[in-house]
């Protein structure tokens, strides 16, 4: 299972990437917006950061300006993913920027038919926002399920990107049901190597280690 970062923030990435355990970063515009570089070279230093993919959104409406604007962020360095909303024009977009080999992350996907249909179109990724159908009463993890029973059934390859995780269960529930990828913001990511009956049971192993050395 790989894990990525759900960040813009260099601190961050770095620290993750210190850990061993990065294999890729998801941005998106909400999160640039909180960093203070301008944002070509906010993603070339990312991107450069990174030892796996980076998505970065596009933020065009109409099919031919998505085309044209992923073809700018993917010429920023060779890791880049395009991220592109799953909308009609997303999607005829996806379909010529596949056929051109540019990595798609479809994102802000709610339902497994807007996960089938981007697959169709070619997209390398698919992100199911899971934290936010949660938030809205819904069980964000039953479609994550959905999508992958269908990309197993038809054989398509298109990798699922479980996002817009909460919490370290939501990760425990991604690899249990097979996912490729959770991206994961800091807060939580910091949190998964966490249990209270580890930290009790190194304090008592050194408070003992010190009897052993008098
Ligand atoms: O990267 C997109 C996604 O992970 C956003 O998460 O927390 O804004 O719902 P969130």
């Amino acid at each position: 299972m790989k894990f990525f970062l759900d960040t813009a923030n260099l601190d961050q990435i770095q620290e993750v990437a210190s850990w061993g355990m990065l294999d890729g970063v998801t941005t998106n515009p909400t999160l640039v917006s909180k960093e203070k570089e301008p944002f070509e070279i906010l993603i070339k230093k990312i991107c450069a950061a990174v030892p796996g993919p980076v998505s970065v959104e596009s933020v065009s409406t109409q099919a031919p300006d998505i085309v044209k604007e992923a073809r700018e962020l993917a010429a920023l360095a060779d890791n880049v993913v395009v991220k592109v909303p799953v909308c009609l024009e997303g999607i005829k977009a996806i379909k010529v920027l596949a056929e051109e080999g540019i990595p798609v992350n479809t994102t802000l996907i709610f339902s497994p038919m807007q996960a089938l249909l981007a697959a169709k179109a070619g997209a390398k990724y698919v992100s199911p926002f899971v934290g936010r159908l949660d938030d809205i009463g819904h069980d964000g993890m039953d479609i994550v399920d959905q999508i992958l029973t269908i990309y197993n059934v038809y054989g398509y390859d298109t990798e699922v990107i479980v996002a817009s995780i909460r919490h370290p269960m939501h990760v425990v529930e991604a690899a249990l049901m097979g996912a490729d990828i959770a991206t994961i913001p800091f807060s939580a990511f910091a949190k998964l190597i966490k249990h209270p009956l580890t930290d009790i049971g190194m304090e008592k192993f050194l408070q003992d280690w010190d009897l052993v050395k008098r």
